[in-house]
């Protein structure tokens, strides 16, 4: 079964995660799927807009823990980091919408976007603290400039979710419907993109970028040093093991 679903219609390439049976968690095979769409269309004269989903009741319960554990990554030409080079310089506008849980890198791909919409049902979470690890996707630069130094440490150093309501009102997305109608919106709000001018587009999200983007990728890559060393380390062990024990970490020794 394909587990990133793709499909193409008037300039507007949609990606959607289909492993809901795993809380859409994301594994290798997936991360290379959205790498290489992302790859293509941002070359890809006849994709003007993408557009990434999820199902109406999760969006992404972040990396499939289980296969991150086999299949550590290996290097910044990895899958997850090819995606999130990707989705970091994507030059077209992207797009996302979100309902139910968005864990970890369902969150933090969010900030890469230029428009969010979110069902009701929406929780955002970045509990990379409670794995033993560190941010990634650049979210350690880009939460506190988006939500301020307090309430980043509550989502980053607490790891506590927090609902649409919240992100409404921090910016993170721009509106919250019903999740019945979240996908159906998002497809409403990206054809009207494609019909625009692209060169327009593309220079307007360059300008609109500036020179955060090489701050975003030079942050990919220090967290990317730290991730990857904590994920040897026994407390993201422990806390792996926990998850997949389905029962509580214990951090005393660690
Ligand atoms: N990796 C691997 N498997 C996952 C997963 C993940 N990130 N998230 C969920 N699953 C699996 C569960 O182990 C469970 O498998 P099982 O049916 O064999 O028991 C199945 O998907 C359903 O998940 P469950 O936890 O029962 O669903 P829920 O509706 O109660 O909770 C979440 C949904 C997303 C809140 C919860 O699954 C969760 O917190 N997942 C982990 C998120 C996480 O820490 N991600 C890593 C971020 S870096």
């Amino acid at each position: 079964m394909t587990e990133i679903l793709q499909h193409h219609d008037a300039g507007v390439l949609t990606l959607t995660f289909n492993r809901v049976e795993r809380k859409n968690s994301i594994n290798v095979a997936m991360y290379d799927a959205l790498a290489t769409a992302i790859e293509q269309a941002a070359g890809d004269a006849a994709t003007r807009v993408v557009v990434i989903q999820g199902h109406e009741a999760v969006f992404s319960a972040g990396n499939d823990i289980e296969d991150f554990l086999k299949n550590k990554p290996q290097g910044m030409d990895s899958p997850v980091f090819r995606f999130l080079r990707g989705i970091a310089t994507f030059p077209k506008p992207l797009i996302a919408a979100v309902c139910g849980p968005a864990v970890g890198i369902g969150t933090t791909l969010l900030f890469h976007c230029d428009l969010v919409y979110a069902g009701d049902n929406a929780a955002f979470s970045m509990p990379f603290v409670n794995l033993g690890l560190c941010p990634e996707a650049a979210s350690s630069l880009l939460v506190p400039q988006m939500l301020g130094h307090h309430r980043a440490a509550e989502a980053l150093l607490l790891g506590e979710p927090f609902m649409a309501e919240t992100a409404l009102e921090v910016g993170l997305v721009n509106r919250v419907l019903p999740p019945t109608e979240c996908n159906a919106y998002t497809a409403e709000q990206a054809r009207k993109l494609a019909a625009k001018p692209l060169g327009s587009l593309m220079t307007t999200k360059r300008l609109m970028k500036g020179e955060q983007q090489a701050a975003v990728l030079t942050r990919i890559n220090d967290e990317a040093i730290h991730f990857a060393r904590m994920l040897g380390e026994p407390a993201a062990r422990e806390a792996m093991t926990a998850f997949m024990e389905k029962r509580k970490p214990d951090f005393s020794k660690c």
